[in-house]
């Protein structure tokens, strides 16, 4: 292997840049040329390759975004795309790829080497942690921090006029920020993708008026399918409790910018260099992860097709540190 590319794709996380920089560095340490392809698969595709040395990745590790730019490619998507993508690749010389992104980006490269057999490593980007293969992927600490940061701001507002706020954070296909943020911000529920909304249930929950009623309340909604769920379920619990004086706040982006958390730099740095390493070994179609503090090669499809659950004992310190008591 002499020239690798780097590229970042999906929704961006923080930390992507340090993963930019582990990967580039790791190629240069192994004495291999080192590319960057600009905006992802799209860049692919319409030749926007770069040369990058030591120097190209300096000064990056502490800043959210990526360097390199990302995208969600249709054209990707397309054989005919993949084709065209190929033709750059040839002709920039490249021998493996490293692609930071998420299940689409993985299913991507997967395609792309069952058709041109250009080898491909991932790493886990983006702040959703939806990936089987890793207990963490990049981004998705400091995405919980930036949540927690306004999870503490409104409750004080909360407090002060005794409101009960919805919060809404991200998460399309789990609620992994949903819970944590949840947890780390001592919401009393946590509403997720995972399960169907059940307005009952909340109202029982709020328990509004009776004798053992709260004044201020932090619900966490995670968005699901798209974003203004939180207001949808407001709505509703309005309707049926008008007294209470409800709001909505949706994160909404804010959620994938700023500057990575150490774990987040950290675990970046790992994989970055991880997923270099893994192309170095003759590896190919695996995402790097970190599994019970251990460095772990999983098969893009696994990672694709496997799911990561929610534990029940995290929905279960929700319940249970809410401030009621057990009732049969
Ligand atoms: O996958 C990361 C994510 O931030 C999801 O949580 C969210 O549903 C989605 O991306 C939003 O994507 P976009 O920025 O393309 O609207």
């Amino acid at each position: 292997m002499k020239r690798i590319a780097v590229l970042t794709s999906g929704g961006d996380a923080p930390g992507m840049n340090a993963c930019i920089r582990g990967a580039v560095r790791a190629g240069l340490y192994y004495g291999m040329e080192v590319y960057g392809i600009v905006r992802g698969y799209d860049g692919m595709i319409n030749d926007n390759f770069i040369e990058m040395d030591d120097r190209s990745v300096s000064n990056i590790i502490q800043k959210g975004g990526t360097i390199l730019k990302s995208a969600r490619s249709d054209e990707f998507r397309t054989k005919e795309g993949r084709a065209k993508a190929y033709e750059n690749i040839k002709k920039h010389g490249i021998d493996g790829l490293v692609v930071i992104g998420g299940n689409g980006t993985f299913t991507g490269a997967g395609l792309f080497y069952d058709e041109f057999k250009i080898p491909c490593v991932g790493a886990p980007g983006t702040i959703d942690n939806d990936l089987y293969g890793t207990d963490f992927t990049i981004g998705y600490d400091t995405a919980v921090n930036t949540c927690l940061a306004a999870i503490d701001k409104i409750r004080d507002t909360a407090d002060a006029h005794e409101r009960c706020f919805f919060i809404e954070v991200m998460g399309r296909d789990t609620g992994y920020i949903a819970v944590r943020s949840a947890i780390a911000g001592g919401a009393e529920m946590a509403i997720l993708p995972e399960e169907k909304t059940d307005i009952e249930d909340i109202i029982k929950r709020l328990k509004y008026g009776t004798s053992d009623s709260k004044a201020s309340h932090i619900i966490i909604v995670a968005e699901g399918e798209k974003s203004g769920r939180a207001s949808d379920i407001a709505n509703e619990v309005k309707e049926r409790i008008p007294a209470l004086d409800v709001k909505v706040t949706i994160l909404g982006h804010v959620q994938r910018g700023g500057a990575p958390t150490a774990a987040d730099r950290v675990l970046a740095s790992r994989l970055g260099l991880a997923a270099v390493e893994g192309l170095w070994n003759g590896q190919t179609n695996v995402m790097a992860g970190i599994i019970n503090r251990n460095l772990i090669y999983t098969p893009f499809v696994e990672t694709i097709t496997k799911k990561k659950p929610i534990k029940d004992e995290l929905t279960r310190i929700i319940e249970v540190l809410n401030g009621r008591k057990y009732q049969e």
